[in-house]
């Protein structure tokens, strides 16, 4: 059985390893704790797609937002290229109008083509440019550079 735990594992290998960048970590994106809900694949006992849906509330330019956003999206590595991560962020997707989010905003590596396909195929377009935003701490995040 690989559980939703194990199969977040295999799939990132780049989550924080110090203390210093998991504190960075949980600044600049919601931590999965904070997830109030997500969609998972399964099959038969084994899970094989992960997607994670956040609904904070922000403030911008003085009102609150709800913003609606995706994480941790992931499909165990020998089941790529099947719809699933497809089928896990559409089901996120439609929790996230649910809970009546003014926005969806899942944050990825615009520069990869196969990214911008995936989430382009759910309706989902780049900002036309780089942003910055406050983190929870008041620090600033800016994007990594390319
Ligand atoms: C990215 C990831 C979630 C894609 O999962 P998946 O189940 O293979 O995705 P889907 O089958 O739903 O892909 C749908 C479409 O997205 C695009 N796509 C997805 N992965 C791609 C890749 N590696 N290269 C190019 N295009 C890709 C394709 O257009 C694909 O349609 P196609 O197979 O008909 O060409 C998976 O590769 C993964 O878990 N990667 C590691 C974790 C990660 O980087 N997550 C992204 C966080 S934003």
């Amino acid at each position: 059985m690989l559980t939703q735990r194990a199969l977040l594992r295999r799939c990132f290998h780049d989550r924080p390893t110090t203390e210093e960048q998991e504190r960075e970590h949980d600044d600049r994106f919601c931590r999965q704790a904070d997830a109030f809900t997500y969609a998972l694949a399964l099959y038969g006992e084994d899970a094989i797609g992960f997607a994670a849906a956040y609904r904070p509330t922000i403030t911008y330019r003085g009102r609150a937002i709800r913003l609606g956003g995706l994480g941790d999206v992931c499909t165990d590595p020998g089941r790529r290229r099947s719809g699933i991560a497809t089928a896990v962020v559409r089901a996120a997707v439609t929790e996230l109008q649910a809970a009546e989010c003014d926005l969806a905003y899942p944050c990825t590596d615009v520069t990869n083509p196969g990214m911008v396909r995936l989430y382009g195929q759910l309706g989902f377009v780049p900002l036309s440019r780089p942003h910055s935003y406050l983190g929870k701490s008041g620090t600033l995040c800016r994007p990594p550079r390319q």
